[in-house]
């Protein structure tokens, strides 16, 4: 199969663990390359559901070699707990997995940090997830980060805690009138990991180029979504790692010459977690229904998604910034029944009409949808497995994403089982 990066073309939540997980059966390593285990994964195979985090969604299946890039920040108990759980089911985890030297450690206060930093915001707050993934961040900007290799060099891991230690717990103290972390208890949690994760510690930099160089088909799984990109998102609310195709070359250390394909998940709706921007939200009815209908509750934190529909504004800006070359459709049968659907063309502000999506967050702001109304369609979508057996009104909603786009539909997900897909391009 062809090297593929498999991206959420939206805010994030699209369905790409699914996608991933059906086209690893063609592809020999996946590998993730940002965020860290903010992300929620979730993976149906038969009646077993799974929920992965930090594990690429491709260690669900037998002798695929999965990586855990440089690009991630790597919450310690976190990844030792999501492979004793897959272990547990049977799920086997051992030389298949390797996590890079060069991933930043989520260390104890850096999620201490993100959480007295939100609830200092009021109601400016971004609604992040929590668990230290922009404190981890931004030590790395600032060169202070703490990488996986570091556990392996006790002293300079030790001077390292100690130096940020006094700058953290002054933070925390001083700042938001939070508990200081002693050096023991930092240093002996994190280290107490270093046993567990040391048969995975890899130069992954090394490993995936001698496996291009072999010839092997590498799927290049992101998380979150473009929208939630630092650079290319709506910045400030967004994550802070790069969630757009070309976190993909830096977050593993690969040339962009590799890539033969990039394939933007793209749910058939809009949802969005967290605070920010979201113009084709829905706080109504419909809203609910499609919140119901598509069981839209985070597979992190549990917390409600905001629900709208299709933005076509969105997913232009998508389309450039990662350079999509197919859209993979998702949670199609969640808009079954509907009698009309909209889909957003443009934004209306101060008496424009706006195509781009604008950079600025007060114009955004300010920012009313034009929609463009569909005919809804009878009949079910959820688990068809032929496009010539789809609805003619879904095959329609179908094509016109893929002209306003210019940008070919390639798959087509009806439902959460990995045989719920349709293929309309050989990706071999
Ligand atoms: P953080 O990544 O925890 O810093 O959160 C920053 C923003 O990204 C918040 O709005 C989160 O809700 C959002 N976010 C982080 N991870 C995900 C994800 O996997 N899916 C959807 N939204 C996410």
């Amino acid at each position: 199969m062809a090297n593929i990066i498999i991206v959420g073309a939206q805010w994030g939540d699209e369905g790409k663990g699914k996608i991933v997980d059906c086209l690893t059966e063609k592809s020999e390593v996946v590998a993730r390359y940002q965020g860290g285990h903010n992300a929620g994964h979730t993976v149906v195979i038969g009646k077993d559901k799974f929920i992965l985090h930090l594990l690429p969604s491709g260690v669900l299946h037998k002798d695929k070699l999965c990586i855990i890039g440089n690009g991630l920040v790597v919450e310690l108990s976190a990844l030792v707990e999501e492979i004793e759980a897959l272990k547990d089911r049977g799920v086997m985890v051992d030389r298949n997995l390797k996590v890079s030297k060069g991933a930043h450690i989520i260390m104890p206060y850096h999620a201490t940090i993100d959480q007295l930093r939100e609830a200092a915001k009021g109601d400016k707050k971004i609604g992040t997830t929590g668990r230290g993934i922009g404190p981890a961040y931004t030590d790395k900007a600032a060169r202070t980060g703490i990488r996986v290799v570091d556990l392996f060099f006790p002293d300079e891991f030790s001077e390292k805690v100690k130096n940020n230690l006094v700058e953290k717990n002054l933070i925390i103290e001083k700042l938001y009138n939070g508990t200081p972390f002693g050096f023991d208890e930092v240093y002996n949690k994190v280290m107490s990991f270093r046993e567990k994760i040391e048969p995975f510690v890899d130069d992954t930099d090394v490993t995936i180029n001698r496996c291009i160089e072999e010839g092997k088909s590498i799927l290049f799984e992101g998380a979150q979504g473009t929208m939630l990109d630092i650079d290319h998102g709506t910045y400030h609310c967004v994550t802070s790692s790069s969630a757009c195709a070309g976190g993909a070359m830096t977050g593993l250390g690969v040339g962009p010459k590799v890539i033969d394909e990039v394939l933007g998940v793209v749910k058939a709706y809009t949802t969005r977690v967290g605070g920010g921007p979201f113009p084709t939200e829905l706080n109504d009815s419909t809203g609910e229904l499609l919140r119901e209908t598509g069981g839209e509750y985070g597979a992190t934190t549990g917390r409600p998604r905001r629900c709208g529909w299709l933005d076509l504004v969105v997913l232009k800006h998508s389309v450039r910034i990662n350079g999509l070359t197919g859209i993979v459709i998702t949670k199609l049968d969640v808009l079954d029944g509907l009698k009309k659907i909209n889909v957003c063309v443009g934004y209306q502000y101060e008496g424009k009409i706006l195509t781009e999506f604008p950079k600025a967050m007060t114009v955004l702001d300010g920012c009313q949808p034009v929609y463009e109304e569909f005919d809804g369609w009878d009949g079910s979508t959820a688990g068809v497995r032929g496009f010539e057996k789809l609805p003619s009104n879904a095959k329609s909603y179908l094509k016109m994403i893929e002209q306003r786009l210019n940008v070919p539909v390639v798959i087509i997900s009806t439902g959460q089982d990995r045989d719920d897909t349709i293929f309309l391009k050989d990706l071999r």
